[in-house]
């Protein structure tokens, strides 16, 4: 029984085969049957038999002659572009299964900045499931690193908070990166209910190492609201700085990612600052003066199907 829901299979041209098709339809587009037989490597009467029983098969005049050529009648025409465009979904299949084939084995290269090692590797998770022969790379460096992979093109896709703007980029923000205050739980601080940036300059900084993209975010906040705010130690990783800040160092600005659900599962609690978080995004940014391979078009794919409905981190 014919499923009416669905799109139709063939069933209704039974009596027409796709050789006969395939002929009758090269013969309207160039012009003659001699020609039509050239171009398939047929004999022409094998061509002219094709089109005669075609015309029977579906008992509809489909060539008349014009002077000394065979001219398609209008119903003829109607036929030649219901081939064509058999033809063209003929073509996007082979599209697909070029696509899928591309997707079996294959390499991709993503930089990421120190701060996305928190929630990148689940985020790729699902993309690297569904295509197991993509070997994928990444190289998880500070944000001046990532910039100098970006200008040498080392990377298809790189995942940073501030992409540079010296170089040929296109960009995706594709998840908020709020950037908060933290403290260690217990701290005096932590007991203030509102807090203003001016107040905390008499408490240690601790900073991320220089190349960091969180340490030049915060120093530009910092810049904004004219407060001076010396770094009292510096620190290569979010965790070594966490660790300080809980072991009473000072105080830090980190990304809201790097820190738990509950930050005092850490000892650490973030402060109440006016203008905190800073409300920073997340970008995906690949080079415009480049192709992207299959791979990398497709993780984009994955990434925005599924973001579109992922929930945004807590402030
Ligand atoms: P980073 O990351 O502090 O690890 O460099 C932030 C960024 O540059 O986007």
């Amino acid at each position: 029984m014919i499923d009416s829901t669905q799109p139709p299979g063939l069933e209704r041209v039974p009596r027409a085969s796709l050789v006969q098709l395939r002929s009758f339809e090269a013969v309207v587009r160039l012009g003659g049957v001699g020609r039509a037989a050239r171009a398939l490597h047929l004999a022409q009467p094998t061509v002219s038999t094709q089109i005669k029983e075609l015309a029977i098969a579906l008992e509809l005049v489909l060539l008349e002659p014009q002077g000394r050529k065979l001219v398609p009648t209008a119903i003829g025409e109607r036929l030649a572009l219901a081939v064509r465009s058999m033809g063209a979904v003929w073509q996007g299949f082979e599209e697909d299964v070029a696509a899928l084939q591309g997707l079996r084995r294959g390499r991709l290269r993503i930089a990421a900045v120190t701060t996305t090692e928190y929630f990148l590797p689940d985020l790729l998770g699902p993309f690297a499931r569904q295509y197991p022969g993509i070997d994928i790379e990444l190289a998880v460096e500070n944000r001046d690193a990532v910039v100098a992979r970006l200008e040498r093109g080392d990377d298809e896709l790189a995942a940073m908070m501030l992409p540079p703007t010296h170089l040929p980029l296109a960009r995706w923000p594709f998840l908020d990166n709020p950037l908060v205050i933290i403290a260690p739980v217990g701290h005096a601080l932590t007991k203030r209910r509102r807090l203003k940036l001016s107040e905390l300059t008499g408490e240690p900084l601790l900073v991320r190492e220089a190349g960091s993209g969180t340490r030049a975010a915060a120093e530009q906040a910092f810049a904004a609201q004219s407060i001076n705010w010396p770094p009292r130690m510096a620190l290569g990783s979010n965790e070594a700085i966490k660790h300080a800040v809980r072991a009473g160092l000072g105080l830090a600005v980190l990304s809201r990612h790097t820190l738990s659900h509950n930050p005092a599962d850490d000892g650490l609690a973030v402060l109440p600052v006016t203008g905190f978080p800073l409300r920073r995004q997340w970008h995906l940014v690949w080079r415009q003066d480049r192709a992207l391979s299959l791979p990398a078009r497709t993780l984009l794919d994955d990434l925005r199907a599924r973001l579109q409905v992922k929930a945004r981190p807590r402030a």
